[in-house]
């Protein structure tokens, strides 16, 4: 039977890790799959994690199943930082622990499939994964443009394609830090979006998975909150692999809103079932940590230190591209300084971009994508150097 399968490309953003890798150029810059990246190019284990890592092991009693909802401590603890003042939606909210953001995203998008979803509606460009869990879901896409040439949110397009959608279909949103443009939207156009949202009856599915990445951990959360405050049904697709760097242990949760309790906890029936069928239950260590770290004034303290540093250095690295706009002109290079996160896009061909890795070892996404916390106070002169020879 294996012979009738089709050989499968690698995943473009996995395979640049491998030839990245292999390149022997002392001088490589990586800035190609989203982790960051301290000035010294490390992506070391946050001090706060690894404390609460020591306290799990010295602690832990037994490593026996939890369930398909995993540590539901950690869950919990999540929830303010998430949520803030809407709290637990007054009873209309539930969630669950899950591997990763792709875990929340692929439970999120199946209970939908389930829900009878007729299309999800989605900004292009997204993060890759996102169409392609929907297509192996066989769930319909509908796609609007998220960003102007200018480098803003797009939103003639986003009223247009509101316009064309109802009830049954659904929405893909960005809480923040948007993958790959770095283009959120503004508070005003968060409150239009929740009141073309709430107006039009579609579902909100909201992937937010760097929160505390781009302007702190309240800000990244605002406009998510104001679309939530107002609707009726949503769901939350949340990722700590960033924004507690536990990438590889793959920690993050799913949140349902239901319009009532009893509809949130007979959709968390079907979430359950799902995970039994994809994973069973999900990793715990990471989850575990990240608990640890948040039911500790002080371990919270660390690492919200801890993640308002990534944050500044991020933001120094987009002012000084920012302001190199003169050195490359025409790649956007003006707008980085008012997007958010790990990534941005540059204006670059795909010659372009091949240049860039074969003359001078800079590695990137094929969409120009480039992860901003690749770039160090080391590096960074010797990257606007390498754009202007491409761009000139
Ligand atoms: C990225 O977009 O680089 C990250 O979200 C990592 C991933 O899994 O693609």
């Amino acid at each position: 039977m294996l012979d009738q399968l089709e050989q499968q490309p690698a995943d473009a953003l996995l395979a640049l890790i491998k030839l990245f890798n292999a390149d022997d150029r002392a001088d490589k810059i990586d800035l190609g799959v989203g982790v960051y990246r301290t000035d010294d190019g490390a992506t070391p284990v946050f001090a706060a994690v690894k404390k609460a890592e020591e306290r799990l092991v010295a602690g832990q009693d037994s490593k026996a199943y939890l369930g398909p909802e995993g540590d539901m401590g950690f869950v919990h603890a999540l929830v303010p930082h998430v949520f803030g003042p809407l709290g637990d939606f007054g009873g209309r909210m539930d969630g669950m622990q899950v591997p990763g953001g792709t875990g929340a995203l692929r439970i999120a998008l199946a209970l939908a499939k389930k829900a009878g979803v007729g299309r999800v509606l989605m900004g292009n460009p997204s993060w890759p994964n996102h169409v392609q869990i929907l297509n192996d879901l066989g769930v319909a896409s509908a796609n609007f443009r998220h960003a102007t040439p200018e480098g803003v949110a797009d939103m003639e397009a986003l009223r247009a394609a509101l316009a064309d959608a109802g009830a049954g279909d659904a929405i893909m949103l960005h809480g923040c830090c948007h993958n790959p443009t770095g283009i959120d939207y503004t508070a005003a156009q968060w409150a239009e979006v929740a009141d073309m949202v709430a107006t039009s009856g579609v579902l909100p599915i909201i992937d937010l998975a760097y929160q505390g990445l781009g302007q702190g951990m309240e800000e990244d959360a605002a406009g998510m909150r104001a679309v939530l405050a107002r609707l009726p049904e949503a769901m939350v697709a949340y990722s700590c692999d960033k924004n507690f760097g536990l990438y590889r242990d793959r920690v993050g949760a799913l949140f349902v809103i239901g319009k009532d309790s009893a509809d949130t906890a007979r959709a968390m029936t079907n979430a359950y079932v799902l995970a039994r069928v994809n994973w069973s239950q999900p990793p715990d260590h990471g989850g575990a940590a990240a608990r640890i770290v948040m039911e500790d004034e002080g371990l919270t303290a660390l690492w919200l230190g801890e993640l308002g540093d990534m944050r500044a250095r991020m933001r120094a690295m987009r002012d000084a591209l920012a302001s190199a706009d003169n050195r490359a002109p025409g790649l956007g290079l003006a707008t980085l300084g008012e997007q958010n996160g790990l990534f941005s896009i540059l204006r670059l061909t795909p010659e372009q971009i091949l240049r860039l890795r074969e003359e001078h070892g800079v590695y990137m996404a094929g969409s120009g994508r480039i992860n901003i916390a690749g770039l160090t106070s080391g590096n960074i002169g010797r990257f606007i150097d390498a754009l202007a020879a491409v761009a000139g």
